[in-house]
């Protein structure tokens, strides 16, 4: 035999030597969820290990992830229902307890690398991601809202808006409504291929924020397609778009292969909630090792072409990797 394989992989020295893809807490991006309130910390009961915070506590959560090294963080506001109505207009009240709260963690951490989440399901009374009219989603008339949401964030100090409702034209509305505003440096992470998954799950426990008739399949992308992923990142990047995500992570790592061949856009992508929550169920059966899966499922992530990767393990495996 001339050829063997395994001379490779003959000790940890020289598998380290030929190892083609490293994982860093540079790469990630902690997804985090807020409530309103003081001092108050509650586990999310779908997501073991993962918790909605009170702005305080989030304050203290992020200042133990940053001595971890972990510099991105992205946060989901979990809206009571009295708060909610059709037209998401509290997404915009300035004085609400999200955008309070992004403002105060950029006071309190500037360098920390701030991400939100421009879409109207955590404020609308009918959870969709855009106005409803007649049982029907409308685009347009979405835009506007977002619009309005993305220049109330940007004001917020967020670095890096996250328009995750796959309304058509969206990044492009937001970009020139930031210009126009003089938020230049306002960076625009779109959620470019997002699927209708059923791995959504635990996030809408988390926010309360399922839709409350029908499901996201007019708007959300078909499971079944790739081409259609290409035409996204034409027009998110025609748009503006500094990086492009997919979502979810797992079961479309052929998607983030395409995209990150097709775009030399930094590719990014949103390890889910139902991602996260099936390794927990496993590990807290004794079926399988948690640190190892995450480990992996990470790698396999970062190995198929995202250069960032939003994922609720990434204090677990900054903590790790101390
Ligand atoms: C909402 C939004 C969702 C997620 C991020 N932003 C849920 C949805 O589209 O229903 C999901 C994140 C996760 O599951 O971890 N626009």
């Amino acid at each position: 035999m001339l050829r063997r394989p395994r001379r490779n992989r003959k000790s940890e020295a020289v598998r380290n030597l030929v190892e083609e893809t490293s994982l860093s807490v540079k790469d990630l991006i902690f997804p985090l969820f807020l409530i309103d309130g003081f001092n108050k910390k509650v586990e999310v009961n779908s997501m073991p290990g993962i918790f909605r915070f009170s702005q305080d506590q989030l304050l203290r959560e992020i200042e133990e992830c940053m001595k971890l090294g972990i510099r991105g963080f992205d946060v989901f506001p979990a809206y009571p229902e009295s708060l909610k109505n059709e037209a998401a207009t509290e997404s915009y009240n300035p004085e609400t307890f999200y955008l309070k709260a992004l403002r105060e963690i950029k006071k309190q951490f500037p360098e920390v690398c701030l991400m939100s989440d421009v879409a109207m399901d955590p404020y609308s009374s009918d959870g969709h991601d855009g106005l409803v009219k007649d049982g029907k989603i409308l685009n347009d008339e979405t835009l506007e809202i977002l619009g309005r949401m993305s220049l109330a964030q940007a004001d917020a100090g967020v670095d890096i808006l996250g328009p995750s409702d796959m309304m058509d034209g969206r990044v492009g509305y937001i970009r020139s409504l930031l210009d126009e505003s003089g938020f230049t440096d306002t960076s625009i992470m779109s959620y470019t291929a997002k699927y209708a998954s059923a791995f959504y799950g635990p996030f809408r426990d988390a926010l309360d924020s399922a839709p409350k008739f029908g499901d996201k399949k007019t708007y959300q992308m078909n499971p079944a397609n790739s081409q259609e992923a290409l035409i996204e990142a034409a027009l998110d990047t025609e748009e503006g778009a500094d990086f492009l995500m997919v979502k979810p992570a797992l079961s479309y790592l052929d998607i983030i292969k395409l995209l990150s061949e097709n775009s030399p856009l930094p590719i990014a992508a949103y390890n889910v909630s139902g991602e996260y929550s099936m390794i927990k169920a496993a590990a807290r059966q004794g079926w399988l090792d948690s640190d190892r899966a995450m480990q992996e499922v990470l790698l396999s992530i970062k190995r198929s072409g995202a250069k960032i990767i939003l994922s609720y393990f990434a204090k677990e495996f900054a903590t790790l990797s101390k």
